[in-house]
């Protein structure tokens, strides 16, 4: 059983990687010697022979590209690394805006666009204060009496990476605006992960309840489902002629892991919970409405999604980024706002959400039965 709950849990499992790691290196270490051993009789023979300092140049800047890229990687991902300029520290930060899913997606984009123009990332308190109660995040804060003091340059981002995000010049920019997506940062998706790895107390917690839920089921499939409501039941069709999630697109995506897995559990969170229970069929036993709902509060949600197997989000940085951390297969809705709406040009659906994810379409047909609503 504890196997089992570590097998699922992608956070548990990934010290292990580390032990493994380390007992490499140690049944590594004669060889290594060796070959130390060897590059010392190489490095003594370059001195001799090639004592030009643009030779020893090239040598350097190699070593410090290699120390930054990912340990993981995918021949993309390097080479998207070794673009990583060093232009000296400079103070790049990000202007703190939104709740848990914004500020996790304003934390990633400045990781990856410093990272991209050389230059070092910090973090405003606002921001330290929704991410490091729940994530060992390891990027500086800057007193707050300092940030008033830097001469900064603002630069808003839209939301997806373009070629210009590679060349922003300036020693103190605040990147502004509500960047989210996966294209700024998912060609180094494994050191945003670990700066978004859980407190091992919420790990405990978390592996603790979802236990509880598994109760003895013996090959269980746990599916967070996170259904945004609260001021987007209202802001979707009045500001922006889109819907949010329905009944109907609950029940699809539901079906779908009901039909793949043998024992899914649905482990449902949301800031309308009373909806959900009035609108997900719980008959069969394998739905379970948790967490609190706390906006101001929502790590305990957060986490609960993000350690399931596979997410069901509806709309909304949280659930989005539930699903990237959760890892597993994630179902978006998609198509939820009318075609002329304004949503558009903030918001791209591929930029939003991984190609690999699936989408089901909204229903937008109560968006055309209502009349116009005046502007
Ligand atoms: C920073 O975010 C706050 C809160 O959303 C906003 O009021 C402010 O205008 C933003 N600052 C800049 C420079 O964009
Ligand atoms: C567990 O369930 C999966 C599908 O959810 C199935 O492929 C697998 O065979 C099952 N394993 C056992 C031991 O029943
Ligand atoms: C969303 O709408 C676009 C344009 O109307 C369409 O091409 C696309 O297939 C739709 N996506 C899905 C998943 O239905």
């Amino acid at each position: 059983m504890i196997h089992d709950l570590q097998q699922l849990f992608f956070v548990t499992g990934r010290p292990q990687i580390s032990v493994t790691r380390k007992e490499a290196a140690f049944r590594m270490s004669w060889k290594a010697y060796i070959v130390g051993f060897f590059l010392l009789g190489i490095f003594s023979l370059s001195v001799i022979f090639q004592f030009s300092s643009k030779w020893i140049g090239v040598g350097r800047k190699e070593l410090l590209d290699a120390s930054v890229m990912p340990s993981k990687g995918l021949k993309r991902e390097a080479t998207e690394t070794c673009k990583t300029k060093k232009k000296g520290k400079g103070i790049w930060t990000v202007n703190s805006s939104g709740r848990l899913g914004n500020q996790m997606g304003q934390f990633a984009t400045l990781y990856a666009l410093a990272k991209l123009n050389g230059y070092e990332a910090y973090l405003q308190q606002e921001t330290f204060n929704w991410l490091a109660p729940i994530f060992k995040i390891s990027l500086p804060v800057i007193h707050k009496d300092v940030v008033g003091k830097i001469p900064w340059k603002y630069h808003w981002v839209h939301d997806w990476m373009s070629k210009d995000y590679e060349q922003i010049e300036g020693k103190h920019v605040m990147i502004t605006g509500y960047p989210c997506s996966w294209t700024f940062y998912h060609h180094i998706r494994e050191e945003i992960l670990q700066e978004f790895t859980f407190h091992d107390f919420i790990k405990d917690e978390v592996n603790k309840y979802l236990g509880q839920v598994r109760g003895t089921r013996k090959n269980a499939t746990f599916v967070g489902v996170h259904v945004r409501r609260g001021d987007y039941v209202h802001v979707m069709p009045n500001t922006w002629k889109g819907v949010v999630a329905d009944k109907a697109y609950l029940e699809k995506a539901m079906d779908y892991f009901r039909n793949k897995y043998q024992e899914p559990i649905f482990v449902v969170t949301s800031n309308g919970i009373q909806w959900c229970k009035e609108n997900i069929d719980a008959s069969r036993g394998d739905v379970y409405f948790s967490g609190d709902g706390v906006e101001s509060s929502p790590g305990k949600d957060f986490a609960l999604l993000a350690h399931c197997n596979h997410i069901i989000m509806t709309v909304g940085t949280f659930g989005y980024w539930a699903g990237y951390l959760a890892g597993g297969e994630t179902i978006y809705l998609t198509n939820f706002t009318l075609p002329e709406s304004e949503f558009l040009k903030l918001f791209h659906y591929d930029a939003a959400f991984l190609p690999e994810w699936k989408g089901i379409p909204a229903d937008l047909s109560p968006l055309l039965q209502q009349p116009k609503p005046q502007s």
